[in-house]
């Protein structure tokens, strides 16, 4: 058995992991909490909650929890605060999945982005993320075949608090470039990517893998920045498989 912290990205909330939770939970002990201000989270909020600052929270879920060490798995900006938790207590995982995430930094064009999103979702809420986002998460042919899946992830951006949504956008253009931190992860590690993922391109997550020692990569076909929700079935599988490979690492 395994703990496995779930983190996800944004604008979403701890249920984003439900399928997840479900197809493990029988052999895991299995945790995907809101994020700060996400879901159903009222924890006080700073204007910019930085990935250092997610991540302190998580090592404190921990603590309450008294685990000692989790496989930490992050999709997207899930996968920032993962690198945080990294760089910060390494000594706290057993492992670690970065899903359809990268660790360099926002360049100056996309910290302007970020602090106008910020703007914006607090003048107008959170319905022109949730409609500019949508597009970029899954492919054309996803869209138009699973009309449930669309309304799902866009009814979950639109219900996020624009202030968790504004602090989380200004949290991202603050963060560090952590590429130099990838050589040093001493866990056993799984990248998750999809090949139509124009947020994080397939070559971004390949040049991950290739500085992570002993890293593994699966790189899901035909799929976009949501591999859990769009191919929950194959990600569920990888997951397990590579939760199995951790524990016999530690048999
Ligand atoms: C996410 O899915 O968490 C975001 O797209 C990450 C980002 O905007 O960099």
């Amino acid at each position: 058995m395994s703990n496995v912290l779930f983190i996800h990205g944004y604008p979403q909330e701890g249920s984003f992991w439900n399928g997840q939770l479900e197809a493990l939970r029988a052999h895991h002990k299995v945790l995907a909490p809101d994020l700060r201000g996400a879901g159903a989270d009222r924890r006080p909020l700073p204007e910019a909650m930085t990935m250092e600052a997610y991540a302190a929270d998580l090592k404190q879920l921990l603590d309450d929890a008294g685990i000692q060490r989790a496989v930490l798995c992050g999709l997207s900006m899930g996968g920032y605060i993962a690198l945080a938790f990294v760089e910060h207590w390494p000594h706290r995982l057993s492992g670690l999945v970065l899903c359809h995430t990268k660790a360099d930094a926002d360049d100056a064009a996309m910290k302007k982005a970020r602090e106008l999103s910020a703007r914006q979702v607090l003048a107008e809420g959170t319905r022109p993320i949730a409609d500019s986002l949508l597009p970029k998460l899954m492919p054309e042919p996803t869209r138009a075949e699973r009309p449930r899946l669309v309304k799902s992830m866009h009814d979950m951006m639109l219900r996020q608090d624009p202030h968790a949504v504004a602090a989380a956008a200004r949290g991202m253009a603050l963060r560090p470039d952590r590429t130099a931190l990838l050589p040093r992860i001493a866990v056993p590690t799984l990248l998750i990517a999809g090949d139509e993922d124009p947020i994080v391109p397939l070559a971004t997550m390949r040049s991950m893998h290739a500085a992570i020692p002993g890293s593994r990569i699966e790189v899901m076909k035909g799929i976009g920045h949501l591999g859990n929700q769009e191919a929950p079935d194959l990600f569920n599988q990888k997951l397990a498989e590579f939760l199995e490979q951790v524990e016999n690492r530690h048999a």
